[in-house]
């Protein structure tokens, strides 16, 4: 393969990588919670009930921000019925996944897991059955100094400090059919408006996100964006957007390009935040919170049939998912100045990075990736400048043969870079035109022989990152040679 070049320069400032793009997602769906987090019975757990091999491997992954409790969960979830004794809790039946929800795990369970793992906590109000009251409610449960009827609830509970819950989704998908209360975008802007309102009469220090579009498929798309904000205007701070890829058509090729496509979605939601900041002659802009994303097409099992913890879409991931994984986080540093929050979906046996079997635990190909980025997120992104071979994608479009991202970091670069070819070895060079790159620090690949390739409980290491020596300096410059489907990352120290 002919030679690529990353051209890079310190004034190529995209801006400050925030932190919260290495965020995740966990739901009361399938094995997430119980069986995933929260297992009493198991011979792992703390003495909280969680799942000690589970938060360490979830520790690996440095996640600044966890969404929680859904996804489509939240729009039937009334967060009542999981605070208080556990005893006096409800089982119910949880229709988005035709489960039973026990409600072992709730509010308070959750704040826990997140001072315990150093999680900023992202709560999902119902916006779907519930009213905007109860999303009210629920803040002031979380954030209200004690004195009024939900605080005192938490006080009595036995947690007299407020939880400065300082991120709130105004719901989920609001725009889907599919949606337990879902309406046309007309009746959701009226509900977020009102919601939103109260919400931050009670906590002036909330940021909220306005759910988006949460599918490129739907006929709204657009549309729905520009009318709920325009009527939402400046009470929200984000605007949510979602994106699950697949290979359904077998076209690994094309698959590796949807970077394309990512960026396209990012591209085009910001254009909408832009045009009603506009048209709203406000100061004020929306930025973009990517609150659900990865690769899911593989187990589309949805159907909890009336059970508790059932096995629900728990995706087994490849090679070729890996290097989409690093395609999602190569869009969202290359448009740090526009993407402030993303969580990969989920975290634990449901579409996830970690996956539990009995004692037992698993980490996918994808969670070697996220681990090799979220370790490198501290800085300020470069826009980088490709020169190199590029192919056309099937339906994906031109894409360059290696995808890249790079973060500046005082004295030290990271530079992430894909080789989407699925045969030939690409030789790359990496040029600061205005730093020299003095030394090679640290770099890892994650890589195989096969796109398909997957770990499993029998043979748990066949996708791992490696460390990668393969870096050479030069003039002030780094040569190296990446392998066929691959994606590295790659730290040096600049003089
Ligand atoms: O992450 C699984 C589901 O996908 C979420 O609950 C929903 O928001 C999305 O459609």
């Amino acid at each position: 393969m002919k030679n690529t070049t990353i051209h890079l320069h310190t004034a190529f400032d995209i801006g400050e990588v925030d932190p919260r793009l290495f965020g995740g997602f966990l739901e009361h769906m399938g094995r997430c919670v119980y069986e995933g987090v929260f297992e009493p019975e198991s011979a792992h757990a703390d003495e909280d009930g969680f799942r000690r091999d589970v938060l360490a491997a979830l520790q690996r992954l440095a996640m600044p921000v966890i969404r929680y409790p859904g996804g489509n969960f939240a729009s039937g979830y009334h967060w009542m019925d999981g605070v208080g004794p556990r005893e006096s809790r409800p089982t119910v039946r949880d229709l988005a996944w035709q489960s039973i929800e026990t409600n072992h795990f709730g509010t308070e369970e959750f704040l826990l897991l997140c001072r315990k793992l150093d999680w900023t906590p992202m709560l999902s109000a119902n916006l779907g059955t519930g009213t905007p009251e109860e999303a009210r409610d629920w803040v002031e449960y979380c954030n209200a100094p004690a004195g009024s009827r939900y605080a005192d609830m938490r006080v009595e509970g036995g947690t007299p400090a407020p939880h400065a819950v300082p991120l709130w989704c105004l719901g989920n998908e609001m725009d889907g059919p599919w949606q337990l209360g879902h309406v046309p975008a007309e009746q959701y802007a009226i509900r977020a408006q009102q919601a939103a309102k109260m919400m931050k009469d009670v906590d002036r220090s909330i940021e909220l996100v306005l759910c988006g579009s949460s599918t490129v498929a739907l006929p709204s798309y657009m549309q729905w964006d520009r009318g709920v904000l325009e009527y939402v205007g400046g009470l929200v701070d984000y605007m949510s957007l979602h994106r699950y890829v697949d290979n359904r058509a077998g076209d690994t090729a094309d698959f590796l390009a949807v970077t394309n496509a990512v960026d396209r979605q990012i591209e085009e939601m910001d254009a909408v935040c832009r045009f009603v900041q506009a048209r709203r002659r406000s100061n004020k802009r929306a930025y973009l919170c990517f609150d659900e994303w990865n690769v899911w097409y593989k187990n589309m099992e949805m159907d909890g049939a009336g059970k508790h913890a059932p096995h629900l879409i728990e995706e087994l991931y490849n090679l070729e998912d890996a290097l989409v994984v690093a395609g999602f986080f190569n869009s969202f540093l290359r448009h740090a100045d526009v993407v402030k929050i993303a969580n990969i979906a989920q975290i634990v046996n449901v579409i996830a990075p970690i996956q539990t079997q009995g004692d037992q635990l698993l980490l996918q190909s994808i969670f070697h990736v996220f681990e090799m980025y979220s370790k490198r997120k501290r800085g300020r992104a470069l826009r980088p400048v490709v020169q190199g071979p590029s192919y056309e994608a099937a339906t994906n479009g031109r894409v360059h043969t290696i995808d890249t991202s790079a973060i500046l970091d005082h004295d030290t670069l990271h530079v992430f870079a894909t080789n989407r070819s699925l045969e030939a070895h690409a030789p790359v060079e990496i040029r600061l035109a205005d730093r020299t790159i003095t030394a090679s620090l640290d770099c890892e690949i994650v890589t195989g022989d096969d796109p398909k390739a997957e770990n499993s409980f029998e043979n748990p290491n066949r996708i791992r990152a490696e460390a990668f020596h393969d870096t050479r300096l030069a003039e002030g410059a780094a040569h190296t040679r990446l392998p066929p489907m691959s994606t590295t990352a790659m730290t040096f120290a600049l003089g």
